[in-house]
């Protein structure tokens, strides 16, 4: 448990290259060890009662890597896709859900997002949400297309806008604001991730590369969370 609620907690994955490179590897097994420190990291953030999980896997940006690198991504996702499917057990009441621009994704890895979030629909002690062919700015552009056809439809007036309008539009309608924001291997940046959402997280940023992130290391994530003064734009009330 954490002294602070600390409920929803988002990943930038960043480092699996560089933790690669170091020790002689591919940048290919460096995504295939960041994909399996992803299944420790998760259950440890689960032992602490963090209750939603949002992991930044793929950005809108990534497609321009080599297509060689695209092309492994794939596939681990679709075995990361498969295996979940076939372990997936009711009793874990873990909703998974996969946002961004999924219509990129091959026809397979779609039906595979498709099939994982029929499974768990309902599911409602823990969140995993995974952000694949996203980014902050593209989720915001199809928000206001969204928006602007049901103005056009005659189902929403601009008078009616509020922000808990614009957070519903979004692709993380109905999930908390994320708490606490960790990205890996030092870069000190969002490029994109949860942009509207972030608002009030608070950050973090470890050294360490995405592969190596381990429960110590989470640990110090959550004891430097819960060092912070989190005012919300308010005073603190004596
Ligand atoms: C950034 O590190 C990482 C990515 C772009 C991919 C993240 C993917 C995984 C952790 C594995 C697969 C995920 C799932 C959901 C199965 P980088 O390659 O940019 O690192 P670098 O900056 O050191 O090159």
């Amino acid at each position: 448990m954490t002294d602070k609620p600390l409920n929803h907690i988002g990943f930038i994955m960043d480092g699996n290259g560089r933790w690669a490179q170091r020790r002689g590897l591919t940048r290919s097994d460096g995504h295939k060890e960041g994909a399996k420190n992803l299944k420790r990291v998760l259950e440890a953030c689960q032992k602490r009662g963090i209750h939603y999980m949002t992991l930044y896997a793929f950005s809108t940006e990534n497609w321009h890597r080599p297509e060689p690198e695209v092309h492994l991504l794939m596939t681990l996702f679709r075995q990361y896709l498969a295996e979940a499917i076939k372990e997936f057990k009711p009793e874990n009441d873990v909703q998974f859900r996969f946002i961004g621009d999924r219509k990129r994704f091959t026809k397979d890895i779609q039906e595979r997002m498709a099939t994982l979030e029929g499974l768990c629909s309902g599911k409602e002690n823990y969140h995993l949400t995974v952000c694949l062919s996203y980014s902050g700015r593209d989720e915001i552009k199809r928000a206001v297309q969204k928006m602007m056809q049901d103005a056009i439809d005659g189902k929403i007036k601009p008078e009616d806008v509020t922000e808990n309008t614009v957070s519903n539009y979004l692709d993380t309608a109905g999930l908390p604001d994320p708490d606490l924001i960790v990205r890996t291997s030092g870069e000190q940046r969002l490029s994109g991730f949860l942009l509207w959402q972030a608002s009030y997280a608070e950050f973090y940023f470890p050294k360490v590369h995405w592969p190596e992130f381990s429960e110590a290391d989470l640990d110090d994530a959550i004891e430097a969370y819960n060092t912070r003064d989190r005012r919300f734009g308010k005073v603190k009330v004596a």
